[in-house]
């Protein structure tokens, strides 16, 4: 069985930046809410791309780092909860406009932690020997979901797309992945497709929107989020000294800073964007990672975690050498 490691990143965000400020014009709110409860300054929002435009500029610049021909890749997977379309899927339409002839490309929808979903299948494919380079991709045009009146949830969110190529090697950098999920039968946080639809009437419903009880997914997220590092350190035999950083989901500045505080790890070791971007969901992984490398916190050599939680409720984490 051969095994994995991180061959590149890459991330794109589009170019309109929404600040607090300007959210004023929508919702009763203030920069300082905003910013004291989630750390967000300002978010990036897609006016003229869609998710594949997000998601082929970021594998565009996952390729290049990885220095692999774009022509080896042999797998796409693409996590998103905002396709562009019920299907063709964002990664059959990707492998498309990169121009890589036949792959096996699909989509998964795990929400947040949608990245850790999709590297862990990709992980598997290529340790079975039947794959060899995979381009995994999170993309989301989540604001296209927001409804822009209900302030609990309009200040939270951004669009965005990271990617990666992962490959065969001989050293074991992608360590463990772990993921799992509890069904939300409380709905505690959902968006909706269209209502079924009866022949007689054949109405066409309208897009749902995001809904999300906040207080409930903070206590969620605040609990799974320490307990998946936490499994990953213990089924390694390591322990918080063990690692150089951290790479979480950026959700909250504030589920960030508790999960640090109850794994006794420094928050210096904590990766943080999320001021810039806001959640970007299924993208947020990737972008971090992506950022974390390109600005040096992340190094050749380094152990770190990736760790993630999100609707469906899902979770996942992931061990890495970079
Ligand atoms: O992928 C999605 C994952 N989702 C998350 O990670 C969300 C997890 N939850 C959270 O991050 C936090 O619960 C929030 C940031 C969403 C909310 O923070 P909170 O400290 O739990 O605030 P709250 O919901 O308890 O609201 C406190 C007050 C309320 O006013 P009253 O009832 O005390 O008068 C809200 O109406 O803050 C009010 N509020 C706002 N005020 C100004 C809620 N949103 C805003 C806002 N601006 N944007």
């Amino acid at each position: 069985m051969s095994f994995t490691k991180i061959a590149g990143t890459g991330s794109y965000v589009p170019e309109r930046v929404f600040t607090n400020d300007d959210l004023k014009q929508f919702v009763d709110t203030s920069d300082e809410w905003i910013y004291t409860r989630t750390g967000i300054k300002e978010r990036h929002m897609s006016t003229g791309e869609d998710t594949l435009d997000l998601a082929y500029k970021a594998s565009l610049n996952a390729i290049e780092s990885s220095g692999i021909d774009k022509s080896d890749i042999d797998l796409i997977v693409v996590a998103t909860v905002t396709p562009d379309f019920a299907f063709p899927g964002v990664s059959q339409l990707l492998q498309a406009k990169l121009g890589i002839e036949g792959v096996t490309a699909f989509d998964i929808n795990a929400a947040c932690s949608g990245f850790l979903y999709a590297l862990q299948i990709a992980d598997k494919m290529i340790k079975s020997g039947g794959f060899h380079n995979a381009l995994i991709v999170g993309a989301e045009t989540l604001t296209r979901l927001t409804d822009w009146r209900d302030r609990n949830t309009c200040v939270l969110f951004g669009d965005g797309a990271g990617a990666m190529v992962i490959t065969e090697s001989k050293e074991n950098n992608i360590a463990d992945i772990i993921t799992g999920a509890q069904g939300d039968e409380d709905m505690l946080l959902y968006c909706k497709n269209p209502d079924l639809k009866d022949p007689e009437v054949n109405a066409i419903s309208p897009q749902d929107h995001i809904h999300m009880k906040g207080a409930e997914v903070f206590k969620f997220a605040t609990r799974i989020m320490p307990k998946t590092v936490q499994d990953l350190l213990e089924r390694n035999d390591l322990t918080v000294e063990d690692l150089d950083c951290v790479v979480a989901h950026q959700a909250n500045q504030r589920i960030i800073d508790k999960s640090a505080r109850d794994l006794g790890i420094d928050m210096d070791k904590m990766f943080m964007n999320i001021g810039k971007y806001g959640n970007t969901s299924a993208a947020s992984v990737p972008i971090a990672i992506d950022e974390a490398i390109r600005t040096n916190f992340l190094k050749k050599g380094d152990k770190f975690i990736t760790v993630a939680f999100g609707g469906g409720l899902t979770w996942g984490g992931a061990l890495i050498t970079l």
